[in-house]
């Protein structure tokens, strides 16, 4: 099962203005909570301080109960894994790409320091991020942008975090792609037990995929809860934050 990961406190500035107030929540192990909130609401500003690549000068985050500032920033890395909205694959072959992270970490799924991922390993990668074996020796750059995107979620893989922090990874995909990836993403929690902390400016697909959504406004957590909660009829939160349009 994936770890907690616990976000105390959070409060950060950038060029004077600030991204985000005192943000206190947790997502537990092999749980998915979505951050779901408009653009520039703080969801990036918060995402990166929990994989330190953003240290925030207020607050507190804690994968397992351990301070994240007091680990290996490397190991952290690893343990929490990141995919983006913007897939940038490097020229190569799609088994390039997938073994790229592991091996530069020196470190394969078998322990093998200093040599790239087996063939039957890139298959096993290849196979979570649901894309099949004879992808392996195709061009990365002759790839859809959902067969690209499921190669970067391959290629974080690699290094078998336990937990995953993605930001926005559909949000240019086209609907069937976006479906692809939150069905792998339920998937790879339900048979690896992942941590997911999810985020997402879409409220419908928050409403699919997350045990638990977090409502981000100007960098205050603004609400809480199941989806149903945030849905819930009569509540005002969500209808103040998106434009009706966006709830249907
Ligand atoms: N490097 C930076 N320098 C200055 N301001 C920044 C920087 N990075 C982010 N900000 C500001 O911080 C605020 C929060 O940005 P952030 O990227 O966290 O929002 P977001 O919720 O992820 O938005 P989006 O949905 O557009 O990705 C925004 O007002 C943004 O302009
Ligand atoms: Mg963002």
């Amino acid at each position: 099962m994936g770890p907690t990961i616990k976000i105390e406190n959070l409060t950060m500035f950038r060029s004077q203005r600030q991204v985000l107030d005192r943000v206190t929540m947790t997502v537990a192990g092999g749980e998915i909570v979505c951050l779901l909130g408009p653009s520039g609401s703080g969801k990036s500003s918060l995402l990166r301080c929990v994989n330190r690549l953003a240290e925030p000068p207020v607050g507190t985050v804690f994968v397992d109960d351990v301070d994240v500032t007091t680990m290996d920033v490397l190991q952290l890395r690893r343990q929490v894994g990141m995919v983006f909205q913007q897939v940038a694959l490097f020229p190569g072959t799609v088994a390039d790409n997938v073994g790229y992270g592991a091996a530069l970490q020196k470190r394969s799924l078998r322990q093998r320091s200093e040599q790239a991922l087996s063939p039957q390993d890139i298959t096993h990668l290849l196979h979570l991020a649901d894309l099949p074996a004879e992808l392996a020796q195709q061009d990365s750059h002759a790839l859809s942008g959902g067969q690209a995107q499921r190669v970067a979620i391959a290629r974080t893989l690699a290094t078998e975090p336990s937990a995953l922090l993605l930001d926005e990874p559909t949000s240019a995909l086209d609907p069937a792609s976006t479906k692809h990836v939150e069905e792998t993403m339920l998937r790879l929690r339900q048979t690896l037990g992942l941590t997911l902390l999810w985020v997402t400016h879409n409220p419908d697909q928050a409403r699919r995929v997350a045990d638990r959504i977090v409502l981000l406004v100007n960098g205050r957590l603004e609400d809480e809860g199941t989806p149903e909660h945030l849905f819930r009829e009569g509540s005002t939160h969500l209808a103040a934050t998106f434009a009706a349009g966006d709830l249907e």
